[in-house]
């Protein structure tokens, strides 16, 4: 069992004397079926069979702890505001029979359950809700267990994508997994939504090798794969998170990985033949790279030395090998971009994740550290691009990067190809599979938190969503579910809709799984007791 992280723990005694004499206590002494918060406490206590320690879990409004608790792993500072809807209670499980109570006890007293793992959500989903919730935030459930003879890890969902690597690197410099780039992402919500990163061409995503899980269902009954059947192991594999249940743990295949690999970062600018290398880079990153080689591409704007705004593009490279070969692959079929050997560095696997996440140079526990990652205000969309876009178009993109204040517009645009296009549609719910080029990620983030410089920010995504629409997929214009975007449609506030309307959201993440999504749904939370902005609707009970 990892740490319990209690923030500012006060002793043990401290803490008892400060339970007596909290609102739980009065709270639980008084509940009644009209104050369902109240009523929920009282529950609580009574169904966690680790009752002794619930108390010092459990934060409602009035707890010194619970701001800082709460604000402590949400990313978007756009949710992180005095107006933002509050939980009435947030409940840190040491063990999963805490977890259990908590979601039969939200069900009992009727208050809705938000499951938080890394608090990444794009739109806030782990920790918003219009109606009267609670916050199940799994912060405290991390323990991950590396096996190297079998190459698997059984990793809780509390953990992050860089606790789960160093874990594994702490084990083994052959062994790997492909999750997600950033280290302070949680595996809850990656997993949950299929959960990509730089090995991704060779390995697939993270919710392509899951064998296994534990999940407690809207009866708060835990399941493992057997028990909860191949059809619900499908679904939360990629079926996004909040909609079945509460996946507590998931155990995975590892992967081989080479003992070294060699990493690169480089920088071209429109006079460097930043246009015609993107350009190129289309025809090639997906279909012509081998498996092992990832080269993705961030654009960003920069004032030029003419006064000028100009768009530049950084080619960041993982490949599964050494630094003689990546040259070889890189002067055959691309050359133009001019790779040289002190463009390279050779390092662990491990240590490329690190690098990744631009904590290079630090040592490995950083990966371990869950706030590395600066906290900023954000809206984001992604898009999948199938056809290479003109050089032309191109420039009409670059366009937008020269409007706007320098840093307004980030794209990151990650190939696909390799073993993603070998996989089929349907094996997961996460259908972006053959046939796609690149995924982009569209980005603007800002610092100052006012309502103009968000609204403002708001709508240039917006503007420049609309204008890419020549130039991705259609019909659905796809879409990643782990980047939540409420704007391509959402249900009702109390996260109840209809199949009809749900649909218009639901087939741009899943596709045709998307239906076989809702059918999972009916057959295992028929109420829709698990549900949000955008989890899939069961189908009315005849
Ligand atoms: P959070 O706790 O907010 O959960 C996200 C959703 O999943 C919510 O709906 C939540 O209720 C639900 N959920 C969480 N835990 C659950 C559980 N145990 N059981 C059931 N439901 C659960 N993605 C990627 O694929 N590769 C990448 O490299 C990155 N990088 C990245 C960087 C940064 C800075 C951000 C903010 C985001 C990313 N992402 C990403 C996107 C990321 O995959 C996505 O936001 C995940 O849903 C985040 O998972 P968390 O557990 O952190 O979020």
């Amino acid at each position: 069992m990892a740490m319990a992280f209690i923030p500012s723990l006060p002793s043990s005694s401290f803490l008892a004397i400060l339970f007596i004499f909290s609102p739980y206590y009065l709270a639980y002494c008084a509940s009644s079926g009209n104050d369902p918060h109240g009523a929920f406490l009282k529950c609580l206590y009574r169904n966690s069979t680790t009752a002794g320690s619930i108390s010092q879990v459990t934060y409602d409004q009035t707890n010194y702890m619970y701001s800082s608790l709460l604000d402590l792993s949400i990313q978007n500072l756009r949710f992180q505001t005095p107006n933002a809807p509050k939980p009435l209670v947030i409940v840190t499980p040491v063990a999963v029979d805490q977890a259990q109570a908590v979601v039969r006890c939200s069900r009992e007293s009727g208050l809705q359950v938000r499951v938080r793992s890394g608090g990444h959500d794009y739109e806030g989903l782990s920790y918003l809700s219009g109606v009267p919730f609670v916050i199940l935030d799994l912060l405290n459930l991390r323990k991950i267990t590396v096996n190297v003879e079998n190459a698997t890890a059984w990793v809780e969902s509390g953990s992050t994508a860089g606790e789960l690597y160093y874990r594994i690197g702490e084990k083994s410099n052959s062994l790997g997994f492909p999750a997600g780039v950033c280290p302070t992402v949680g595996v809850g919500g990656l997993f949950s939504g299929g959960g990509y990163g730089m090995i991704m061409r060779k390995y697939g995503l993270s919710a392509d090798n899951i064998i296994d899980a534990r999940i407690i269902d809207a009866d708060g009954k835990l399941h493992d794969r057997e028990s909860m059947g191949e059809d619900l192991f499908w679904a939360i594999r990629g079926g996004g998170g909040n909609t079945f249940g509460v996946v507590v743990s998931w155990r995975i295949s590892l992967v081989p990985v080479p003992e070294t690999v060699t990493v690169s970062t480089v920088l071209r600018t429109l006079d460097q033949n930043a246009t015609a290398l993107v350009h190129r880079w289309q025809y090639i990153a997906a279909n012509q790279f081998p498996d092992e080689l990832t080269m993705r591409i961030t654009l960003q704007s920069l004032d030029g030395t003419d006064g000028n705004r100009t768009m530049q593009a950084y080619f960041q490279t993982l490949y599964l090998g050494r630094t003689d070969d990546l040259l070889a692959v890189i002067s055959s079929s691309f050359p133009e971009l001019g790779l040289t050997r002190e463009d390279c560095t050779e390092m662990s696997w491990v240590n490329s994740t690190l690098y990744f996440a631009g904590l290079s140079g630090q040592p490995l526990e950083a990966l371990m550290n869950r706030s590395s990652n600066a906290k900023i205000y954000f809206k984001n969309k992604s898009d999948y691009v199938k056809e290479p876009i003109s050089e032309a178009a191109l420039e009409e993109i670059w366009k937008w990067f020269s409007r706007a204040e320098q840093g307004a517009l980030v794209m990151i645009l990650n190939p696909y190809g390799g073993r993603m296009g070998e996989i089929s549609e349907s094996v997961i719910p996460f259908p972006h599979r053959a046939g796609n080029l690149y995924k982009i990620q569209h980005i603007t983030a800002w610092t100052d938190g006012s309502a103009e410089v968000s609204a403002m920010r708001v709508s240039l995504m917006t503007q420049f969503y609309q204008f890419m629409g020549a130039y991705v997929s259609k019909s659905p214009r796809s879409a990643y579910v782990n980047y939540r975007d409420l704007d391509i449609g959402k249900n009702g506030d109390s996260g109840k809709t209809s199949y009809q309307h749900a649909s218009e959201w639901g087939k741009k993440y899943f596709h045709g799984n998307f239906d076989r999504l809702v059918k999972v749904k009916t057959a295992v939370d028929p109420t829709n007791f698990f549900r949000n902005e955008q989890s899939i609707p069961p189908l009315p009970l005849p």
